[in-house]
């Protein structure tokens, strides 16, 4: 199955794939964890990304179009992939489903988790994440449980520099202008499902388990 997971900065997206990569047996690919994995290694890409990262807005489409689709034929993307964060614009769209076209496949679903703003900011001016893993918590509605470590690996959790208030609003301009028409362009083909994305996290999942019509994995 080839999904794609469009929602807000603080939507839900990495918590979510986190669970349902898992589910559903999907590779997750996050071009924004590539993007700071890049960084924290100091490559090229990494240097070609921080400066858009750090003001909040979108890296090239040419660099972004190339990372992402190269990372999608690795093995371990055979079975099948989540998408969070690509595409973010009809463009980066477009050029998925050319290079999914080439290899007789398709995305299935776009599933849009949809969160109000004030709910945004709060989820994301209190998220700590993992150095190593990148796995998500927020201070107040799910803390690791030793303070500043993660619970999966023990490494250190750190606040992105891109979410402090004033970036933050510059992401969701830039989500409502760019990214917001991903939802008309994945609707008109009949591929869109909206999920009310306030509540506890396990619900979501359900919500979206349950609209995409799959059965859970047991193991
Ligand atoms: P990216 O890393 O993709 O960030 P984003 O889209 O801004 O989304 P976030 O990761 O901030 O939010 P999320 O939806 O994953 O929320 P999360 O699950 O963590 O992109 C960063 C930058 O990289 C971009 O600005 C751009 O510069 C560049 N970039 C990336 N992709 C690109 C592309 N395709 N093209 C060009 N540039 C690109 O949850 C947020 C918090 O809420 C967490 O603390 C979590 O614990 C909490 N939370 C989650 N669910 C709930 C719930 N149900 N109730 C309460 N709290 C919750
Ligand atoms: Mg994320
Ligand atoms: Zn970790």
């Amino acid at each position: 199955m080839y999904l794609v997971l469009l929602g807000a900065p603080g939507a839900g997206k990495g918590t979510q794939a986190a669970t349902l990569t898992k589910e559903l047996k999907l590779a997750h690919i996050a071009s924004g964890d590539l993007f700071r994995q890049a960084l924290s290694k100091g490559t090229e890409l990494g240097l070609q990304a921080k400066a858009y990262m750090e003001k909040g807005q979108l890296v090239p489409n040419e660099v972004t179009i190339k990372m992402v689709l190269d990372r999608i034929t690795a093995p371990d993307c055979a079975a099948g992939i989540i998408l969070d964060g690509f595409p973010r614009n009809v463009e980066q769209a477009k050029a998925l489903d050319e290079a999914l076209k080439a290899q007789k496949k398709g995305i299935d679903k776009a599933v849009y988790i949809k969160v109000s703003e004030a709910e945004l900011l709060k989820r994301l001016t209190g998220r700590w994440i993992c150095r190593s893993c990148q796995a998500p918590y927020h201070e107040v509605s799910s803390p690791s449980r030793v303070k500043g470590k993660c619970d999966k690996c023990g490494c250190e959790l750190y606040q992105r520099a891109d979410d402090n208030t004033e970036t933050i609003k510059k992401r969701l301009v830039v989500f409502f202008a760019e990214t917001a028409p991903l939802i008309e362009y994945y609707s008109k083909v009949g591929k869109l499902i909206e999920v009310q994305g306030e509540g506890s996290m396990q619900d979501i999942g359900a919500r979206i388990i349950a609209a995409l019509k799959v059965k859970k994995s047991n193991n």
